[in-house]
């Protein structure tokens, strides 16, 4: 897949008001996450939270680190996270792409992610640079949504319209532990979870991902307006999903990963990096 950059900046942007209103599922995902930290760490004195958006869960990151850098492409959520940072707990707010982060080596004891590392083109050049950015035994903790994750709407898509992408590819969880065998990480763990939301309409669903901000962003995504004879063929074929109880689930399918750099470097380790 290839990834508008432009066009994910502009509609987080566009989102970041309103994100944390409906960021539930979002916000479980980080709470799992700070669980972990929470379980392990001793704070550390630099931390990087890539996509912070709103900042909500990096604000978080203050009990564990002294200085906290929080970095999303987006200046919207950036400006949403300046706001939220009442205490002033971030340190310093960047604008960026995860994919070229603007940082020099060994900068950071921890590197976190939640939810934004799936609108990378090369996740595996995302863990080769947050590698070199850690300073060796510095930890890279994040969450990423995997294959399954709004499986009901893609297939209720493709059965009203094969032509185009309506939401987007995830990574499926082999892929995953392949990129992180083929990474010079150590893997300290990788946590698979499955929530559902439940909706009663799929209108409701998909309004619910628009103020998100969770377009479809790749390139092969509708550009012209659906047409409505096929946004009803999808909601119609979203209702087969219509459980017991009269709801129409959508899956959350992603994965919690806890990454270390190894404390002491070895020839192989130092190889596999560059
Ligand atoms: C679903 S939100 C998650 C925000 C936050 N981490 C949370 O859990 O609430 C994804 C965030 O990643 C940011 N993002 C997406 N692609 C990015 C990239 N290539 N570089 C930096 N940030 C990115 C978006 O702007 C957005 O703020």
């Amino acid at each position: 897949m290839t990834v508008d950059k432009k066009a994910i900046a502009l509609s987080f942007s566009r989102a970041a008001p309103r994100y944390d209103s409906v960021a539930r599922v979002q916000r479980q995902v980080g709470d799992a996450m700070l669980a972990v930290l929470a379980g392990s760490a001793q704070p550390v004195e630099t931390a990087l939270d890539i996509g912070c958006g709103t900042g909500t869960l990096t604000i978080k990151l203050a009990p564990f680190a002294r200085h906290i850098t929080a970095l999303d492409i987006a200046p919207g959520m950036l400006s949403v996270a300046k706001q939220n940072d009442r205490q002033g707990v971030i340190s310093e707010f960047v604008c960026a792409d995860a994919e070229q982060l603007p940082f020099s080596a060994e900068q950071f004891d921890l590197v976190f992610s939640s939810f934004a590392l799936q609108w990378c083109d090369e996740l595996a050049q995302v863990l080769a640079d947050v590698y070199r950015l850690l300073k060796p035994g510095g930890r890279f903790l994040f969450s990423i949504p995997v294959e399954n994750t709004l499986r009901e709407l893609k297939l209720s898509w493709q059965k009203a319209e094969n032509r185009y992408h309506h939401v987007n590819d995830f990574l499926s969880v082999v892929q995953l532990q392949t990129l992180l065998v083929q990474s010079p990480f150590q893997t300290l763990q990788l946590k698979e979870c499955l929530d559902m939301v439940y909706y009663e309409t799929v209108r409701e669903l998909t309004r619910e991902l628009k103020t998100l901000g969770a377009h479809q962003v790749t390139s092969n995504r509708a550009h012209s307006l659906t047409g409505k004879k096929t946004l009803f063929k999808m909601m119609s074929n979203y209702e087969h999903f219509r459980n017991h109880q009269g709801m129409l689930p959508a899956s959350w399918h992603y994965c919690v990963i806890a990454l270390q750099k190894p404390a002491t470097i070895t020839p192989e380790t130092k190889e596999a990096s560059q």
